[in-house]
């Protein structure tokens, strides 16, 4: 389900050169922002799984007028939700604040909007092999 999240997304997907990361991986400038979704049990295990399978495409971290970039791990996915589907990317993160089970998407556009999303509304997150 989609949650709110920390309201740091903006920021990061600010920074040109996680955008430009992005856009090389994905093909798609992300919306600056991510949205948050919340996994049952069954995702957050099905999560655990993809990680431990060195899957997905790797941006490295880096350090920008001294200050720490996290490296995060990128999986192209559709988001799903009452029929509509947008292609976007679904994130792992290596230093991030949020526990497992919180999910953090990317897309060309906002997702709120695109799928007529609010908080607690359930959503569908496929990733692609
Ligand atoms: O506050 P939070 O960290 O969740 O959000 P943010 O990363 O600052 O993004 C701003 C808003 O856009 C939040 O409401 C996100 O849920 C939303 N968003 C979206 O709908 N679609 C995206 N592709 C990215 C962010």
């Amino acid at each position: 389900v989609v949650v709110p999240g920390l309201g740091e997304g903006v920021y990061y997907m600010s920074i040109p050169k996680y955008l430009d990361a992005f856009e090389e991986v994905l093909g798609f400038r992300p919306y600056a922002g991510t949205l948050n979704v919340k996994l049952d049990e069954e995702s957050l295990k099905a999560r655990r799984e993809l990680r431990s399978q060195n899957l997905g495409f790797r941006i490295e971290g880096f350090v920008l007028d001294g200050r720490e970039f996290s490296g995060v791990t990128v999986y192209k996915a559709v988001i799903v939700s009452n029929g509509v589907s947008v292609a976007g990317a679904a994130l792992d993160i290596d230093k991030t604040k949020h526990g497992d089970d919180v999910l953090e998407l990317i897309a060309p556009v906002k997702l709120r909007d695109a799928l007529n999303l609010r908080d607690g509304d359930p959503v569908e997150v496929i990733i692609l092999g």
